[in-house]
């Protein structure tokens, strides 16, 4: 079976608490972007699993996420067999673009069909939450508001046609590390999460893009911020409507209208970054 996993980017990320568990209670609109991984996905040669990709350094073995995600999907059906995974790698990986939940995610899909489960995507949603907070939205897509962890999803009317320039910097950031560092009660500044959501409804692209925000932006590194502040300078000065970081870094983007000035945007970063795509946003899954 072969499938497409595509990224996602955050067009707002808001942390409201620390939650008795460790895990923070977030508010984010989440959409999908064209820049995906391909995946094929078989029953296995073997008797256990791999999940092989052109990226040399990923676990191959039940540590990659798509294997992990496998399990989960036998132990919560009692059925599917063990697969082989195969995975063309576009979504950089430590980005903030959850590409790894990503390919997770097309693999619940493709158990779903190789098993003949018939399950819904919802339902498929809820077995990727025990792989990863991303996963459930990763097997939905399209846009949505994601709370809780992630998991609770409300499909929200979608991005307007747009262009997407994405530019990951040459570094990575910890989740959970960054987590550690946010104090949710000195958070300063933060998205307008509910004047996002009527943008959207309003088909507003602009309004969109200049609302966006992401409060991890506030607990990075000076060094780190500073980077991303000249990334998000190149975008706007190439004529983007807004730019943010996605999830937990570092990857940078700006939404364009229009498709001349996203791929000059994208002319520019590459004379300094080598991760730097054009894509534009990915409809719901089906
Ligand atoms: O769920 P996932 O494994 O993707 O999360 C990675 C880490 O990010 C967690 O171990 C936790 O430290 C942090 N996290 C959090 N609150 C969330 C999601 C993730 O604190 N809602």
């Amino acid at each position: 079976m072969e499938l497409t996993a595509n990224a996602k980017i955050n067009l707002t990320l808001d942390i409201l608490r620390k939650r008795e568990d460790g895990y923070h209670d977030l508010q984010m609109v989440m959409q999908s972007v064209t820049l995906a991984d391909q995946l094929t996905v078989a029953p296995a040669q073997g008797e256990e699993g791999t999940a092989l990709s052109d990226l040399h350094f990923l676990p191959t073995g039940g540590k990659n996420l798509a294997q992990m995600a496998a399990a989960a999907f036998r132990a919560a059906t009692g059925r599917g067999g063990e697969v082989d995974v195969s995975i063309r790698k576009r979504v950089p990986v430590c980005a903030g673009l959850a590409g790894g939940s990503a390919d997770a995610a097309a693999v619940l899909r493709a158990m779903n069909g190789l098993a003949g489960t018939g399950l819904s995507l919802e339902e498929l949603a809820q077995i990727g939450e025990r792989v990863g907070s991303d996963v459930p939205f990763c097997v939905l897509g399209g846009t949505a508001l994601a709370e809780g962890r992630g998991e609770r999803l409300t499909p929200l009317a979608p991005l307007p046609a747009c262009y997407i320039t994405l530019c990951k910097p040459p570094f990575s950031i910890s989740t959970p590390q960054l987590f550690s560092r946010v104090n949710v009660r000195k958070i300063v500044r933060r998205p307008d999460t509910a004047g996002v959501i009527a943008a959207l409804e309003a088909g507003d692209l602009a309004g969109v893009a200049r609302r966006m925000y992401n409060v991890f932006e506030d607990v990075l590194e000076t060094r780190r911020l500073a980077e991303i502040n000249e990334i998000k300078s190149v975008l706007i000065d190439c004529g983007a409507l807004g730019a943010s970081m996605s999830g937990s870094g570092p990857s940078v983007f700006g939404l364009f209208a229009d498709r001349d000035r996203a791929q000059e945007a994208c002319d520019c970063l590459l004379e300094s970054y080598r991760d730097v795509f054009l894509c534009a946003p990915a409809g719901p899954n089906v």
